[in-house]
């Protein structure tokens, strides 16, 4: 694909998450298409790995360790990734938690810090690089939701809210976005073979997350491809959602 092809080629990409799993995927998917990269997460140590895999496609790598329980610090995290890499063409925000149990077993304390995690940082992270894009002309803003985010379920009240409560984030910036060339999209995956349910990056580590059967769950190889379509394809067309499951899904519909 030619640069004038490839819309993403030497533009810079934003992706939480970027550790493990789709965020991963996400990532090295963006560099494939020269995109150059800052990536979010809390481990040091993965985060350099995840660089390295980024870089081995010849574009930049920004590792950037943040915990996005702490979202008064997300805006710079934005704004240095611009000054460092470019103005954001791409903002994936792929990172996620969840504190499994009944509404009545949760505390206020881990109901928060879902809602920091999962909502709140989207916000911010969108907040801060919708400016940029602006200035460009184009971006593109990718929410991942779930399907738990069209259906609750039990004991996981704050996690089914908080991704509920992407779409609206996602409808919204979508029509603020839209007269400046800013696309929006809330993606709803299914099952995914990724280290979900782990949250610890050590014992990620140890976890294969892996499934043997890709009709029972997605290869987050698949989703991050869906991504990279959308971040290359013409200005015109628009995702605004997108649920996507393996063929035997249990959660959808
Ligand atoms: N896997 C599924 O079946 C499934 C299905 C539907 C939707 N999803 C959604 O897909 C997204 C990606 O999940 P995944 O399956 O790829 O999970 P994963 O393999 O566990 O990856 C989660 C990523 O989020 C980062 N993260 C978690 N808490 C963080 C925090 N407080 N601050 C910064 N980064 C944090 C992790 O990095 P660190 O630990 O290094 O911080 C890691 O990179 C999530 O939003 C999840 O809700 C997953």
């Amino acid at each position: 694909m030619s640069s004038a092809e490839n819309p993403l080629r030497d533009t810079a990409a934003i992706v939480t998450g970027a550790t493990s799993g789709l965020g991963r995927a996400v990532a090295t998917r963006l560099a494939s298409a020269q995109a150059h990269v800052a990536l979010l997460a809390r481990s040091e140590r993965d985060l350099q790995t995840a660089a390295d895999e980024v870089q081995s496609h010849g574009v930049r790598a920004l590792p950037m360790k943040a915990d996005l329980a702490d979202t008064a610090s997300l805006g710079e995290l934005v704004n240095r990734a611009a000054s460092e890499l470019g103005p954001p063409s791409v903002l994936v925000n792929a990172a996620g938690t969840d504190v499994p149990g009944s509404a009545e077993e949760l505390s206020l304390e881990d109901w928060d810090r879902v809602v920091a995690v999962n909502l709140t940082a989207p916000f911010v992270l969108a907040r801060a690089a919708m400016p940029h894009m602006r200035k460009r002309g184009a971006g593109l803003i990718v929410n991942i939701s779930s399907v738990a985010g069209r259906r609750g379920w039990a004991n996981a009240s704050a996690y089914c809210s908080t991704k509920f409560a992407l779409t609206g984030l996602s409808q919204s910036l979508a029509a603020e976005g839209r007269g400046y060339g800013i696309r929006v999209c809330v993606l709803y995956p299914g099952a995914m073979s990724t280290s979900w349910g782990t949250f610890d990056p050590a014992q990620r580590r140890a976890s294969t997350g892996q499934s043997s059967d890709d009709r029972e769950s997605l290869n987050p190889a698949v989703v991050a491809d869906l991504i990279a379509w959308m971040a290359t394809a013409p200005g015109e067309p628009v995702l605004n959602e997108v649920t996507m499951t393996p063929l035997r899904e249990g959660g959808w519909p």
